[in-house]
């Protein structure tokens, strides 16, 4: 019997090899890691952070020297642009520089984003502005820069990197997790124009993950994985074309089924999972 198989929603990637990847978010965590094994797989790459020494490392170590301080590019080498997400005309400003530089843009991927646990008692409309400002303002910036871009080209991808927070209410995620969800939203939203476009979009959900952004949490997170391990998910998703790319499959799969459940029942079910 032949197996069923699904088409993918997003055009596969069947070669890296000379694919023009801007990660945002790259100096650390998800984004670092996923820039390591996208420059494995021979990805020409640009990456962006704020901080420019923390990226100037990173490309030294991909390109064994190749990498330049400024928006130099190298062939098949990495280019390095330090920005922060929150300044629009930056991002503007950089998604330029790409455009000379490399004459279009295969794949954008949004890592970038901050992380501070928030209740009801500590609610900080400063604190909680300041996360949205950079993971849900901060990707309007990027596709605003972008989007254009691709839709003129006729190709190309964007890659959000939302969370498993965004998928319902959790505990402690007051200004977090309504940002993910947007994300979340988003993704959907842009699918429904892009797609027809030919311009893929790869919703990216992981679970726990070790990295800067966790290492502050003071409890024991379930099914924690390295951001190795959710690098090569994401390059396996966006590869096989998945719009959907959600990680570890146990953890994320539970809180699927979880978000499924009538209020009354997911509930007292996340407080006892969550001990919160
Ligand atoms: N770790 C997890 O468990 C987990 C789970 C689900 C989703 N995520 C998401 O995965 C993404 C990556 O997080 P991570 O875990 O890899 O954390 P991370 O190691 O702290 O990386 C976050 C990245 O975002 C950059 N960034 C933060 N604010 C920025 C700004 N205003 N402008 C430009 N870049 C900025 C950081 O660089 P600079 O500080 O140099 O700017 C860094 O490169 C985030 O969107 C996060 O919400 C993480």
């Amino acid at each position: 019997m032949v197996p069923f198989r699904m088409r993918p929603m997003n055009p596969p990637v069947t070669s890296w090899a000379g694919r023009r990847v801007w990660i945002i978010g790259a100096s650390s965590g998800i984004g670092a890691a996923t820039a390591r094994l996208l420059r494995q797989h021979g990805a020409r790459l640009a990456l962006s952070a704020r901080s420019g020494a923390a990226l100037h490392d990173i490309a030294n170590e991909l390109a064994n020297d190749l990498a330049s301080e400024t928006a130099t590019d190298q062939p098949h080498g990495v280019t390095i642009l330090p920005l922060d997400v929150t300044d629009a005309a930056a991002v503007i400003e950089a998604a330029q520089t790409l455009r000379r530089l490399w004459g279009g843009i295969d794949l954008v991927l949004f890592a970038a984003g901050v992380y501070q646990p928030m209740r009801a008692q500590d609610i900080d409309p400063v604190a909680a502005g300041a996360i949205l400002d950079t993971n849900v303002k901060g990707a309007y910036n990027v596709l605003g820069a972008t989007v254009p871009m691709l839709r003129a080209q006729g190709q190309g991808a964007v890659a959000l990197v939302a969370s498993v927070a965004g998928y319902s209410g959790l505990p402690k995620a007051l200004a977090y997790g309504p940002g993910k969800a947007a994300l979340i939203n988003l993704c959907e939203a842009l699918y429904y124009d892009l797609h027809p476009a030919g311009i893929g979009v790869y919703l990216i959900s992981p679970g726990f993950v070790a990295t800067r952004l966790t290492a502050a949490n003071d409890f024991t997170m379930p099914a924690l994985i390295t951001a190795e391990q959710a690098a090569r998910e994401i390059v396996r998703g966006i590869e096989g074309g998945e719009f959907d790319i959600h990680f570890p499959k146990r953890f994320s799969r539970m809180l699927k089924l979880l978000r499924l459940l009538p209020y009354r029942l997911y509930f007292p079910a996340l407080r006892r999972i969550t001990g919160l």
